[in-house]
Order: structure tokens, then sequence, then C-alpha cells
């Protein structure tokens, strides 16, 4: 079995100190950064937008994983793009015309990822999943980090992942929400490939450590 992506959710960052925050995730076994953008309709929170991104673009070079909690995105899919996005993931639940937002996320040159929220059934994934490089499976409601994981997770990812491979899909499996060193190797044996983790990372006493963890979780 592979080792998982890690893909720290700067969500649970310091903000009046992302660059000692991004030190960190630098000299640590990161590979994305998840970014979380929130608009405040589409799930009860606000984040941040281009401004904080492009920021956050000069401190890494690691590959920005951006997933829009957002509204209407096939209004922003470029300006996504400039502020540095590489893989651009959207919710079904905010999509009329999925497969359009793919091609266009294509079009501009980012990898494209599809959110399910907890209630969603992966069965709805069938007919795009072998358009996409990525499912990011909410495994809380989004809008918050350091929820506690819905259990129920488990079965959708070992049913997602039977749908990938039947399609000869090459999405990969991406956890988001209440990811700890506690639930990671179970995660990873019905079929994850990407650790999201906000909480996890950030409240250890050593993220670099706790990186080192789950990338090597057996
Ligand atoms: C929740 C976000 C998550 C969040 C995860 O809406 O999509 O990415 O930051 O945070 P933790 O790992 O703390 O649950
Ligand atoms: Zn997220």
């Amino acid at each position: 079995m592979s080792k998982p992506i890690i893909a720290p959710s700067v969500l649970s960052a310091n903000f009046s100190n992302l660059q000692a925050d991004f030190e960190m995730l630098n000299n640590s076994e990161a590979d994305y950064i998840h970014i979380d953008v929130m608009d405040g309709v589409f799930v009860p929170n606000i984040s941040f937008g281009f401004p904080l991104i492009k920021a956050m673009r000069k401190l890494t070079s690691k590959t920005f994983d951006v997933h829009l909690m957002i509204v209407e995105p096939d209004k922003y899919i470029d300006a996504f793009k400039e502020a540095g996005a590489e893989i651009l993931s959207v919710h079904i639940e905010a999509c009329t015309h999925l497969h359009r937002t793919i091609q266009k996320i294509h079009s501009v040159g980012m990898k494209a990822g599809v959110a399910i929220n907890p209630h969603t059934s992966v069965f709805l994934l069938e007919d795009i999943i072998a358009d996409i490089e990525e499912v990011c499976v909410m495994s809380v409601n989004p809008g918050f980090g350091g929820q506690a994981f819905i259990e129920n997770t488990y079965d959708k990812i070992a049913r997602l992942k039977e749908m990938i491979l039947k399609n000869n899909s090459k999405a990969l499996i991406e956890i988001d929400g209440g990811v700890t060193l506690q639930n990671a190797k179970k995660l990873l044996d019905h079929g994850a490939d990407i650790f999201v983790a906000g909480n996890t990372v950030f409240s250890s006493a050593d993220p670099v450590q706790t990186i080192h963890q789950l990338k090597n979780i057996v």
C-alpha cells in the first residue's frame, strides 16, 4: 500500500504569523497545502479569498489543493488559477452543470476535484468519476475546522474506491474533516489516498512530527 498524500489545512494555521507556519510546512513531509474557501452562503462561515491565497503562494512551492465551499464557483475559476491553485475542487451540491465546470477547470490548466457533503451519495459521481482527478469526501459538515469525524465515511470510501476501479478512473480519494492519528490507518485501509488535516497538525505540539506520523501511518 502506498503512503498517503498529506494535505495540512491552513484553515487551522496562525493567520497572524503565516510565515512561521509555512516554514514549518516547507520543512515537513506535507505534500499539498489544503486551502478552504468559504463564502458564507454555501456554508455558514467565511474564510478568506484571493489576496491571502496569493500571499501564501509566495511562501511555498508545495501543491495548492483548493477546496471551494462557495456557490457559483464557475465565476472564479480563472481567478483561482491566477492566485496559484493547482487542484481545484467544487462541491457537487453547488454545481448545476458539474460537467461544464470540470471542463472549465481543466481548460485553464488545473486538476479538477469534486467535493461531496456527508449526506451525498458517492453514486452521484458515477458519470463524472472518469473525468476528475480528486474526490473530496467530507467527513464532517463543511464550514469549520476541528469537528468530530463522521463514522459513515468508511463505507463511503469503500464504495467510492470500487467505483473508481470499475471506471478506470485516476481520481484520488481525499478525506476532509476530523482526520486524526487514531483513524488515519482505518481510512487508508478503506481506500483513502489523501488526508486533509487541520486541527490534528496545527494543534500538535510538534506539527512536523505529526505530519511524519500521518505520512507513515501503518
Ligand atoms: C471543513 C474544511 C476542512 C477543515 C478540516 O469545512 O473543509 O478542510 O479545515 O479541519 P480538521 O482537520 O480540523 O477537521
Ligand atoms: Zn477542506
